[in-house]
């Protein structure tokens, strides 16, 4: 895992020429894009959305459920990715987009989705196969853009894809030392991530399904200045969890309010007597795509980090193989 974290630049210009060979036709104005997955193949739309969030007036949509909503129609361009290319919820979702007419891409390894595309005459973006889908971060977001591009539904981001590659090159042995050191603190207690802006709430999200996949812990993500006026009642029960818990704020000076920094330094000194302890991690980089992935990545690593010591495999997910497995053997 640590060997595909540290290969992420040349995956992410990898997944630049795998966007630009789809055959893209632009069909009908566009109301809408969504992105159907589910665990780390929904996490490359997630970036997508916060990408033309900040670019476009287009609605950027991440589904990850069996059924679509109502608002994806003629004029909606659907996405459908799974790494394997057989996870039921998105299988069922793409079948909902091909009744409703959609224009769909298929975004995958192979699977029952690609076959399904190639019998339908929907796109295939086909990616490499034989990673952890949640390894496969750059294959499962760049494309997209780039198709998104050649629909004239977003700009060409390829100066920031390569300002994200250097930067992971240049910073990858720093922070891998530094989530050594955080998984130390980590190590027997609660993780809980506050996303300090929207464009940082997927990787908030991400360090906590890295952390349940990777190292096996539980861990939860909260964003900014919403769960200060909810969640932060919650601190002291159960007694048990008392200073158990470890936080990490991640922060984007770029894109969060000045004000929502001031609130999370205030909130742990009322959490004092309740937490183990606390960190802030800022953002590195200049454009939006470097900055979101300068913390995704460290999160990827803290995970790496943290599964090492506590002795854990963090290729496999055996309990969500086993469900799948039992899953497929009970009726649609
Ligand atoms: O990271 C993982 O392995 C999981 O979260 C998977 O991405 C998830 O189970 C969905 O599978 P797939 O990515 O093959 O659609």
């Amino acid at each position: 895992m640590l060997d595909l974290i540290y290969h992420l630049p040349e995956q992410l210009q990898n997944a630049w020429v795998v966007g630009r060979s789809c055959s893209v036709r632009k069909r009908r104005k566009v109301d809408n894009v969504v992105i159907t997955g589910m665990g780390g193949s929904a996490i490359g739309g997630e970036i997508v959305k916060s990408l033309l969030l900040a670019d476009t007036s287009i609605p950027v949509m991440v589904w990850r459920d069996y059924r679509l909503p109502p608002m994806v129609g003629r004029r909606t361009v659907l996405f459908a990715s799974s790494y394997s290319g057989n996870t039921e919820e998105t299988i069922a979702a793409y079948l909902s987009g091909r009744e409703r007419g959609v224009q769909i891409f298929v975004l995958t390894s192979g699977g029952r989705l690609a076959e399904m595309a190639a019998g339908d005459g929907v796109p295939l973006i086909k990616i490499p196969s034989g990673m952890p889908p949640r390894a496969a971060i750059g294959f499962m977001s760049i494309p997209i853009l780039v198709v998104l591009n050649k629909l004239g539904l977003c700009h060409n981001y390829e100066d920031d894809i390569m300002e994200t590659e250097i930067l992971l090159k240049e910073r990858m042995n720093f922070w891998r030392r530094r989530a050594s050191a955080l998984g130390n603190f980590l190590f027997k207690q609660i993780p809980i991530i506050y996303s300090m802006s929207r464009v940082l709430d997927w990787v908030g999200y991400r360090w906590q399904c890295q952390l349940n996949e990777n190292a096996k812990v539980i861990a939860h993500h909260g964003c900014l200045p919403e769960q200060s006026h909810n969640e932060v009642m919650g601190f002291g029960a159960p007694d048990f969890i008392n200073k158990r818990i470890f936080i990490i704020g991640l922060f984007d000076k770029k894109s969060a309010h000045h004000r929502t920094l001031i609130r999370f330094q205030e909130m742990v000194k009322l959490l004092r007597g309740y937490i183990a302890g606390f960190r802030i991690y800022e953002t590195e980089g200049k454009s939006l795509l470097a900055r979101m992935f300068s913390l995704s990545v460290f999160g990827d690593l803290v995970s790496v980090m943290l599964a090492k010591q506590r002795g854990v495999d963090p290729l496999t997910i055996p309990r969500i193989d086993e469900l799948k497995g039992s899953l497929s053997r009970r009726k649609m």
